[in-house]
């Protein structure tokens, strides 16, 4: 296992880092579920349906636009993976966006 540096947006809250354990086929999924159970139960993400299709777990991705459950998790050029909430709509709190 690698260590994978992690910065989130989570509005009101700030900008928080984190630093995980990861592994190659970690999804961007995956590694939101590391940080709830290892490092952080307050960080707020959604997910459904965990193949694509729901759409669900949309948000920024080192600056782009992704399905959380299905893009692998990797540094963006800077060398930290960062995530933040999708631009359209209301953020309701970290990554969840109003439905
Ligand atoms: S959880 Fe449904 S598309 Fe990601």
């Amino acid at each position: 296992m690698n260590k994978l540096a992690v910065k989130m947006e989570r509005q009101a809250r700030g900008v928080h880092h984190f630093n995980i354990e990861h592994r190659d086929d970690m999804t961007v999924l995956d590694v939101l579920e590391e940080i709830y159970r290892n490092h952080d139960a307050s960080v707020a993400y959604r997910f459904s349906c965990r193949i694509g299709l729901c759409a669900t777990c949309m948000m920024m991705i080192n600056g782009k636009p992704g399905l959380s459950c299905m893009k692998r998790a990797e540094p963006g050029c800077d060398g930290t993976m960062s995530l933040a909430p999708f631009l359209k709509g209301n953020t309701i709190r970290d990554l969840v966006k109003e439905v």
